[in-house]
Protein backbone atom coordinates (compact mmCIF):
# COMPACT_ATOMS: atom_id res chain seq x y z
CA UNK A 1 0.00 0.00 0.00
CA UNK A 2 1.11 3.49 -0.92
CA UNK A 3 0.71 5.14 2.42
CA UNK A 4 3.10 2.37 4.10
CA UNK A 5 5.72 2.62 1.74
CA UNK A 6 5.70 6.47 2.50
CA UNK A 7 5.96 5.88 6.69
CA UNK A 8 9.00 3.69 5.79
CA UNK A 9 10.75 6.12 3.98
CA UNK A 10 10.11 9.02 6.20
CA UNK A 11 11.52 6.74 9.24
CA UNK A 12 14.54 6.09 6.77
CA UNK A 13 14.94 9.54 5.73
CA UNK A 14 15.01 10.61 9.84
CA UNK A 15 17.47 7.95 10.65
CA UNK A 16 19.78 9.11 8.15
CA UNK A 17 20.00 12.80 9.15
CA UNK A 18 20.19 11.65 12.97
CA UNK A 19 23.57 9.75 11.61
CA UNK A 20 24.43 12.76 9.63
CA UNK A 21 23.62 15.32 12.32
CA UNK A 22 25.75 12.86 15.16
CA UNK A 23 28.85 15.39 16.37
CA UNK A 24 32.51 14.67 15.54
CA UNK A 25 34.67 14.68 18.32
CA UNK A 26 34.58 18.12 20.12
CA UNK A 27 38.17 20.72 20.60
CA UNK A 28 37.29 21.76 23.89
CA UNK A 29 35.22 21.14 27.10
CA UNK A 30 33.26 24.37 26.24
CA UNK A 31 31.87 22.90 22.41
CA UNK A 32 31.96 18.99 24.08
CA UNK A 33 29.07 20.50 26.32
CA UNK A 34 26.90 22.33 23.47
CA UNK A 35 27.90 19.66 21.26
CA UNK A 36 26.06 16.81 23.61
CA UNK A 37 23.14 19.44 24.51
CA UNK A 38 22.44 19.72 20.40
CA UNK A 39 22.23 15.69 20.00
CA UNK A 40 20.22 15.70 23.02
CA UNK A 41 17.48 18.15 21.96
CA UNK A 42 17.52 16.73 18.50
CA UNK A 43 16.77 13.46 20.30
CA UNK A 44 13.98 14.79 21.65
CA UNK A 45 12.78 16.91 18.63
CA UNK A 46 13.26 14.06 15.17
CA UNK A 47 10.60 11.25 17.15
CA UNK A 48 8.33 14.61 17.96
CA UNK A 49 8.60 15.83 14.27
CA UNK A 50 8.13 12.60 13.02
CA UNK A 51 5.00 11.98 15.45
CA UNK A 52 3.29 15.52 13.98
CA UNK A 53 4.07 15.10 10.23
CA UNK A 54 2.69 11.85 10.33
CA UNK A 55 -0.28 12.35 12.39
CA UNK A 56 -0.98 15.34 9.70
CA UNK A 57 -0.08 12.73 7.09
CA UNK A 58 -2.95 9.99 8.33
CA UNK A 59 -5.72 12.94 8.96
CA UNK A 60 -5.15 14.21 5.22
CA UNK A 61 -5.38 10.53 3.79
CA UNK A 62 -7.87 9.47 6.20
CA UNK A 63 -10.09 12.02 6.29
CA UNK A 64 -10.04 12.94 2.72
CA UNK A 65 -13.02 13.07 -0.03
CA UNK A 66 -15.23 13.46 3.71
CA UNK A 67 -18.65 13.90 2.77
CA UNK A 68 -20.23 13.80 5.80
CA UNK A 69 -17.74 16.27 7.97
CA UNK A 70 -18.79 16.19 12.57
CA UNK A 71 -17.90 19.08 14.71
CA UNK A 72 -14.69 18.21 17.21
CA UNK A 73 -16.01 17.22 20.62
CA UNK A 74 -14.74 18.20 23.58
CA UNK A 75 -11.94 15.50 25.17
CA UNK A 76 -10.41 16.90 28.81
CA UNK A 77 -8.12 14.22 28.95
CA UNK A 78 -6.72 14.24 25.59
CA UNK A 79 -6.66 18.38 26.24
CA UNK A 80 -5.02 17.72 29.51
CA UNK A 81 -2.43 15.02 28.13
CA UNK A 82 -0.94 17.07 24.93
CA UNK A 83 -0.65 20.19 27.85
CA UNK A 84 1.15 18.45 30.15
CA UNK A 85 3.31 16.62 27.75
CA UNK A 86 3.96 20.22 26.46
CA UNK A 87 4.60 21.22 29.80
CA UNK A 88 7.32 17.96 30.05
CA UNK A 89 9.21 18.64 26.96
CA UNK A 90 9.51 22.60 27.50
CA UNK A 91 10.69 21.52 31.11
CA UNK A 92 13.32 18.86 29.71
CA UNK A 93 14.59 21.37 27.31
CA UNK A 94 14.92 24.19 29.90
CA UNK A 95 16.72 21.86 32.43
CA UNK A 96 18.96 20.60 29.87
CA UNK A 97 19.93 24.24 28.62
CA UNK A 98 20.40 25.36 31.92
CA UNK A 99 22.77 22.75 32.99
CA UNK A 100 25.00 23.75 30.00
CA UNK A 101 24.82 27.32 30.48
CA UNK A 102 25.60 27.12 34.48
CA UNK A 103 29.10 25.21 32.76
CA UNK A 104 31.95 26.97 34.44
CA UNK A 105 33.67 26.70 30.83
CA UNK A 106 30.44 28.18 29.75
CA UNK A 107 29.84 31.00 32.23
CA UNK A 108 32.81 31.68 34.06
CA UNK A 109 31.58 34.48 35.60
CA UNK A 110 28.77 32.98 37.73
CA UNK A 111 31.26 30.63 39.66
CA UNK A 112 33.92 33.41 39.69
CA UNK A 113 31.50 35.46 42.02
CA UNK A 114 30.59 32.74 44.06
CA UNK A 115 33.74 31.80 44.87
CA UNK A 116 35.14 35.64 45.24
CA UNK A 117 37.36 35.35 41.86
CA UNK A 118 39.47 32.20 43.71
CA UNK A 119 37.74 29.38 41.64
CA UNK A 120 40.30 29.55 38.42
CA UNK A 121 43.42 30.78 40.37
CA UNK A 122 45.17 27.84 38.80
CA UNK A 123 44.38 28.63 35.08
CA UNK A 124 46.53 29.63 32.79
CA UNK A 125 45.65 33.44 32.58
CA UNK A 126 45.01 35.99 29.53
CA UNK A 127 44.66 39.18 29.03
CA UNK A 128 42.88 39.96 25.86
CA UNK A 129 42.40 43.54 24.51
CA UNK A 130 40.06 44.03 21.53
CA UNK A 131 40.12 47.44 20.02
CA UNK A 132 39.28 48.53 16.07
CA UNK A 133 40.21 46.64 14.52
CA UNK A 134 42.41 43.67 16.26
CA UNK A 135 43.38 41.25 18.86
CA UNK A 136 46.37 41.60 21.51
CA UNK A 137 47.01 38.70 23.69
CA UNK A 138 48.92 39.14 26.63
CA UNK A 139 50.79 35.98 28.85
CA UNK A 140 50.91 38.26 32.25
CA UNK A 141 53.37 36.01 33.80
CA UNK A 142 55.85 35.63 31.14
CA UNK A 143 55.32 39.37 29.71
CA UNK A 144 54.65 37.89 26.57
CA UNK A 145 52.71 39.98 23.90
CA UNK A 146 51.59 38.59 20.68
CA UNK A 147 48.91 39.74 17.92
CA UNK A 148 46.49 38.94 16.08
CA UNK A 149 47.99 35.39 16.97
CA UNK A 150 46.46 33.33 20.22
CA UNK A 151 48.62 30.49 21.46
CA UNK A 152 46.45 27.78 23.75
CA UNK A 153 48.12 25.44 25.56
CA UNK A 154 46.12 22.06 24.74
CA UNK A 155 44.24 20.44 28.19
CA UNK A 156 45.08 23.12 30.40
CA UNK A 157 42.31 25.55 31.56
CA UNK A 158 42.55 28.70 30.12
CA UNK A 159 41.31 32.33 31.61
CA UNK A 160 40.93 34.94 29.07
CA UNK A 161 40.77 38.84 31.00
CA UNK A 162 38.91 40.33 27.99
CA UNK A 163 39.01 44.31 27.85
CA UNK A 164 38.43 46.85 24.98
CA UNK A 165 40.24 50.01 24.58
CA UNK A 166 37.10 51.65 22.55
CA UNK A 167 33.72 50.01 21.22
CA UNK A 168 32.15 46.80 22.44
CA UNK A 169 33.61 44.05 20.11
CA UNK A 170 32.80 40.14 20.79
CA UNK A 171 35.53 37.44 21.33
CA UNK A 172 34.34 34.31 19.43
CA UNK A 173 36.02 30.79 18.69
CA UNK A 174 33.27 28.30 17.41
CA UNK A 175 35.36 25.30 17.30
CA UNK A 176 36.05 25.91 20.39
CA UNK A 177 33.00 26.81 21.52
CA UNK A 178 34.13 30.33 23.24
CA UNK A 179 32.04 33.32 22.88
CA UNK A 180 31.27 36.71 24.65
CA UNK A 181 30.64 40.00 23.93
CA UNK A 182 33.59 42.75 25.61
CA UNK A 183 32.11 46.17 27.15
CA UNK A 184 34.17 49.39 27.63
CA UNK A 185 35.48 50.14 31.04
CA UNK A 186 34.72 46.68 32.28
CA UNK A 187 36.52 43.17 32.42
CA UNK A 188 35.02 40.12 31.07
CA UNK A 189 35.84 36.38 31.68
CA UNK A 190 36.18 33.62 29.37
CA UNK A 191 37.28 30.48 29.92
CA UNK A 192 38.05 26.99 28.04
CA UNK A 193 39.92 23.82 27.98
CA UNK A 194 41.19 23.12 24.46
CA UNK A 195 41.73 19.29 24.12
CA UNK A 196 42.71 18.64 20.25
CA UNK A 197 46.21 20.83 19.30
CA UNK A 198 45.55 22.46 15.91
CA UNK A 199 44.84 25.70 14.16
CA UNK A 200 41.40 27.66 14.37
CA UNK A 201 39.78 30.91 13.22
CA UNK A 202 39.27 33.82 16.41
CA UNK A 203 36.33 36.31 14.94
CA UNK A 204 34.70 39.66 16.08
CA UNK A 205 31.19 38.65 16.87
CA UNK A 206 29.84 42.15 17.50
CA UNK A 207 29.20 44.78 14.73
CA UNK A 208 32.21 47.16 15.58
CA UNK A 209 32.85 49.70 12.25
CA UNK A 210 34.62 49.68 9.05
CA UNK A 211 36.97 47.28 10.17
CA UNK A 212 34.66 44.81 12.09
CA UNK A 213 34.73 41.75 9.14
CA UNK A 214 39.05 41.96 9.28
CA UNK A 215 39.51 41.58 12.65
CA UNK A 216 39.63 38.31 13.23
CA UNK A 217 42.93 36.58 14.49
CA UNK A 218 44.11 32.57 14.18
CA UNK A 219 44.01 30.21 17.62
CA UNK A 220 46.81 27.70 17.70
CA UNK A 221 46.52 24.46 20.27
CA UNK A 222 50.15 23.39 20.97
CA UNK A 223 50.22 20.33 23.36
CA UNK A 224 52.64 21.25 26.47
CA UNK A 225 56.26 20.53 25.39
CA UNK A 226 55.38 22.73 21.95
CA UNK A 227 53.24 25.45 24.43
CA UNK A 228 56.42 25.64 26.77
CA UNK A 229 59.32 25.98 23.48
CA UNK A 230 56.87 28.30 21.88
CA UNK A 231 56.61 30.54 25.34
CA UNK A 232 60.48 30.42 25.80
CA UNK A 233 61.28 31.41 22.58
CA UNK A 234 58.94 34.51 22.80
CA UNK A 235 60.06 34.92 26.31
CA UNK A 236 64.13 34.92 24.82
CA UNK A 237 62.65 37.37 21.94
CA UNK A 238 61.00 39.77 24.54
CA UNK A 239 64.18 39.56 26.85
CU1 LIG B 1 35.34 44.19 16.77
CU2 LIG B 1 33.60 43.64 15.32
Amino acid sequence: MGLRRHVFRLCLLAIGLSLLAAPAAAQSVNRAAIDELNAQLLYVALPLTLFVELTLVYAIYRFRDNDDPRPTVDDPALEITWTAATGAILVFVGVSAFVVMANPYITPAAAQASTDGDAFANDTEIDVLAYQWGWEFSYGEANVTTEERLVLPADENVTFRLRTTDVIHAIYIPQLGVKQDIFPSQTMTARTRATEPGEYRLYCAEMCGAGHSKMNATVVVKNQSAYDAWMENQTAAAG
